[in-house]
C-alpha cells in the first residue's frame, strides 16, 4: 500500500501522525521535505531535524476560512505548504498575499503581543505546516533570523531587528531598524506594554515630527481608537486594549511636547476630542477609568495656557507676545515663557547711512516677510537686500524664504537692508564696535558666588525654554519654525566667552589684570558648583582664547592654587576620544544640570549628518533612536527644578542681576587679538 502512494500523499500521511507517533523513517521523510522550503532556508539543518519532530499538519478545504484574526493571542507560527493566503488589516483591507513557501504568524510569538494581521484562505484546499508555540519557543527563538521584514503591496513596510539586549522578561526582543511612519506607529501600538516603561514608543513620540506632522500624529492616533464597540466578548476586549493603547501613548505625546501644541490647532481638537470620547466610554468601560483625570489635567492645562494669553473676551485669539529680546543692546531682562512661532518681534533694521527703522513682525517672519515690512515703512519701491553685517563688517546675505531670520544674529552683528547698489558702502555701526572701557570697577565688588549665581539664575531661565533641538538639527526651514529659544541660548555661550576676553584685554594694569584671572577662575569654579557646565566652560574657552592665553606676564604672576584650578578646569575641555573628560564628568553629577550645549548640538548634528533619515522610502529609526537619546539626556538635565534657595539674595543682589544680564562685549577678535598685543607686547 505504502509503495503505491505518491510521495506527497505519502508526506501528507506522516505529517497527520501525532507528532510522537513517528518513526525515524518518518523523520528523515519530513527533513528531505522541509531542506526545500524558502521560510526555513536560513535554519540550520540541526534545528530542520528538530522541526520535523514537532510539526503539525493542517489543512482547510473553502477559499475565505479564516486561520485567525487581528486581535488574537498568537499560539502558532505556519508555513504554506500548498495554496496562498491573504494579510488583512483592519481599515486597510488586503495588504499583501502569502503564498507555498511563505511563513506567517511569527511576530506575535517572537513580540509577545497579539496577531498584527488577520490571515484568510485565498483559495479552496491549503495545506500549512504549523509548529506551536512551545515548541517554536524552544527550537527557534534563540536561532531565529536576525530581521523579520513585513511587506504590504509588494513594499517593505517594516523591518525589525533581533536585539542583543533581553527584555525584562528575558525574551528576545525585536527593535525597529526602519519602516513607514504609519506602520512604525501600529507597531509600537500593537506591541506596547502599560505595565513596564518601554523607550520605543518614547523614541517615536519624540521624534515623529521629523517625519509626521503633529496633525497627521493625531489623525493616525484617532483611527486606532475603535469608535463602535462590538458586542461579542472577545472583540469588545481588544477594542477597549486598543484605546487604552491609545491614550496611553497620546498622553506620552502631550507630555513631551507641552510647549508646541498651543501652536498646533489640530493637537488641541485631537486632544478635545479624545477626552470627550474616553469621558464617555468610561461610563461603561471601566478600565478606562484610570485614564480620564490625567486626560482632563492636559487638556485644560493647554487651555489655561491659551486663555492666560487671550485679550478679554474680544478677541479669541492668541495674544502675540511682543519681544524685543534681539533689539540688540536693550535685551529683555527675564524670560520665563518660550519664545513661539506666532510671537511678534520688534527688529530694528538698519539702512546704509546708519539710520534705522524698527518693524514689528511675527518670529517665524522669512527674509521676504522682513523686507518686505521695511519697505513698507519706508515707502521705498526699492528691491531690499536683507544683510546680516558682522562687527568684523562681514556680509551675509539672508536668504527671501529664510524662516526666523533675526534668531542666528551674532552678539554684536546688525541687521541691514538696502538696495542691491549700496550693498558695497555698507559698514558697521560705531556701536558694533563694543566697549572701550571695561567693567572690571563695577563687578570686582560683587562676590563670584553671587555672580556665578545669578548668571546660573539666567542660563536657567534660557535653558528652559529650548526645546527646539530637532528644528535646529534638521534644519528649521523644513518645519518653518524658530529656533529663538535655543539660539538666545548658544549666543549667550557666546556672550560669556567674549566677555571674559574683553574684560581682560581692557585691562590695562597688569596687577588688575591678574585679579581678572582670579575673578574669573574663582566664577567658574562656583559655576560648576552649581551645574551650570554652560557658562563654565564659556568661562574657560574664553580664558583659553589666545588673546587672553598668549599674556605670559600676567599668568605668570598667577598665584599656583589658581593655576591649578585652572589646569583642572581646561582637562575638562579636553575633546579627545570624543569629550571623554567631560561626559565622564556629566555622568557623575545628579540633575538639575545646565549642560555644556554646543557640543550636545554637535552630537545631535553629527548623528544627522552621518545617517539618512529614509532608506528605501522607509523612516531610518535606528537614527531616530539615536537622536532621541540625545534629547532625553538634554530633558534628563532639567528633570529636577533649580533650587534657588542655595543662595540667599542679599543688598546688592538686584544689581548683580542686572549686571550679568546685560555684559557688553567686543566681539571681533582682530580687536582683541591688537587690544592684547598692546597689553604685552610680543618679546624680541
Ligand atoms: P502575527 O502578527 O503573528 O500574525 C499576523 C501575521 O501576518 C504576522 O504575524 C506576520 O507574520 C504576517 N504579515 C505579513 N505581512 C504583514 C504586514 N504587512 N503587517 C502585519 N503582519 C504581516
Amino acid at each position: 500500500f505504502l509503495a503505491q502512494m505518491g510521495p506527497d500523499a505519502l508526506l501528507c500521511m506522516i505529517l497527520r501522525k501525532p507528532p510522537g507517533q513517528r518513526t525515524g523513517d518518518d523523520l528523515e521523510i519530513i527533513y528531505d521535505e522541509l531542506v526545500h522550503i524558502k521560510a526555513l532556508s536560513h535554519l540550520s539543518n540541526t534545528v530542520k531535524r528538530e522541526l520535523a519532530s514537532v510539526l503539525i499538519f493542517e489543512s482547510h478545504a473553502k477559499a475565505g476560512t479564516v486561520l485567525f484574526n487581528q486581535g488574537e493571542e498568537g499560539t502558532s507560527w505556519y508555513i504554506i505548504q500548498k495554496g496562498s493566503v491573504n494579510v488583512v488589516i483592519y481599515g486597510k483591507g488586503v495588504v499583501c498575499t502569502l503564498h507555498e513557501g511563505d511563513d506567517f504568524g511569527k511576530l506575535a510569538l517572537v513580540t509577545d503581543s497579539p496577531r498584527a494581521a488577520s490571515i484568510v484562505l485565498r483559495e479552496d484546499n491549503c495545506h500549512f505546516l504549523r509548529v506551536d508555540k512551545e515548541d517554536f519557543n524552544r527550537i527557534l527563538r534563540d536561532v531565529e533570523a536576525n530581521t523579520v521584514r513585513l511587506k504590504e503591496h509588494e513594499q517593505a513596510v517594516l523591518v525589525l531587528e533581533k536585539s542583543p539586549r533581553a527584555s525584562s522578561l528575558g525574551n528576545i526582543r525585536y527593535t525597529v531598524l526602519s519602516g513607514t511612519p504609519e506602520k512604525i506607529l501600529d507597531h509600537f501600538l500593537e506591541t506596547m506594554r502599560m505595565d513596564t516603561h518601554h523607550s520605543d514608543p518614547d523614541d517615536f513620540v519624540l521624534m515623529h515630527c521629523v517625519f509626521m506632522p503633529n496633525s497627521q500624529f493625531c489623525q493616525l492616533l484617532m483611527a486606532q481608537y475603535p469608535f463602535s464597540l462590538s458586542h461579542s466578548q472577545e472583540r469588545l476586549e481588544y477594542a477597549v486594549t486598543c484605546k487604552r493603547r491609545v491614550l496611553n501613548l497620546a498622553l506620552r505625546w502631550a507630555a513631551v511636547h507641552t510647549h508646541h501644541l498651543q501652536e498646533e490647532p489640530a493637537a488641541l481638537i485631537f486632544l478635545e476630542e479624545l477626552y470627550g470620547s474616553v469621558s464617555n466610554d468610561s461610563r461603561i468601560l471601566r478600565a478606562l477609568k484610570d485614564f480620564v483625570p490625567d486626560l482632563e489635567k492636559v487638556v485644560k492645562l493647554q487651555y489655561v495656557k491659551l486663555t492666560s494669553n487671550l485679550h478679554g473676551d474680544l478677541n479669541p485669539i492668541i495674544l502675540k507676545k511682543v519681544l524685543t529680546q534681539f533689539s540688540n543692546g536693550d535685551e529683555k531682562l527675564v524670560k520665563t515663557q518660550p519664545i513661539r512661532n506666532c510671537d511678534d518681534i520688534l527688529l530694528k533694521v538698519y539702512c546704509s547711512d546708519h539710520t534705522y527703522t524698527t518693524i514689528r513682525v511675527a518670529v517665524a517672519a522669512t527674509g521676504s516677510e522682513v523686507t518686505s515690512a521695511v519697505a513698507d515703512k519706508l515707502a521705498s519701491n526699492d528691491d531690499l537686500l536683507l544683510v546680516h553685517l558682522s562687527s568684523a563688517g562681514e556680509k551675509q546675505m539672508l536668504k527671501p524664504n529664510d524662516v526666523s531670520v533675526f534668531s542666528s544674529l551674532s552678539i554684536n552683528g546688525r541687521m541691514f537692508a538696502c538696495p542691491r547698489d549700496q550693498l558695497n558702502a555698507l559698514t558697521p555701526l560705531p556701536d558694533q564696535e563694543g566697549p572701550s572701557a571695561g567693567s572690571m570697577s563695577s563687578f570686582e565688588l560683587m562676590s563670584s558666588k553671587d555672580l556665578a549665581y545669578q548668571m546660573t539664575l539666567y542660563d536657567w531661565e534660557l535653558f528652559s525654554c529650548v526645546h527646539e533641538l530637532l528644528y535646529h538639527t534638521f534644519g528649521r526651514q523644513s518645519f518653518r519654525r524658530t529656533t529663538a529659544n535655543l539660539d538666545l541660548f548658544l549666543r549667550r555661550f557666546n556672550q560669556v566667552q567674549l566677555w571674559v576676553v574683553t574684560e581682560v584685554c581692557l585691562c590695562g594694569q597688569l596687577s588688575k589684570r591678574v585679579q581678572l584671572l582670579k575673578k574669573f577662575i574663582k566664577i567658574a569654579a562656583h559655576c560648576r558648583e552649581f551645574k551650570n557646565l554652560n557658562s563654565f566652560f564659556a568661562i574657560i574657552m574664553g580664558m583659553s582664547n589666545p588673546a587672553v592665553s598668549r599674556l605670559t606676564q600676567t599668568w605668570e604672576k598667577l598665584p599656583s592654587k589658581f593655576k591649578k584650578f585652572y589646569a583642572e578646569f581646561e582637562s575638562m575641555m579636553d575633546p579627545s576620544r570624543n569629550h571623554r573628560a567631560y561626559r565622564l564628568t556629566v555622568t557623575k553629577i545628579e540633575p538639575p544640570i545646565i549642560p555644556f550645549m554646543p557640543l550636545l548640538l554637535k552630537d545631535m548634528t553629527f548623528s544627522h549628518e552621518g545617517n539618512k533619515t529614509f532608506i528605501d522610502n522607509m523612516v531610518n529609526f535606528e537614527k531616530m533612536r539615536v537622536i532621541a537619546n540625545t534629547i532625553r539626556a538634554v530633558r534628563q538635565c532639567r528633570s529636577q527644578p533649580f533650587n534657588p534657595e542655595v543662595c540667599q539674595p542679599n543688598k546688592n543682589h538686584a544689581e548683580v542681576r542686572g549686571y550679568v544680564r546685560k555684559l557688553c562685549v567686543i566681539d571681533k577678535q582682530r580687536t582683541l587679538t591688537t587690544l592684547s598685543y598692546r597689553l604685552e607686547p610680543r618679546r624680541t
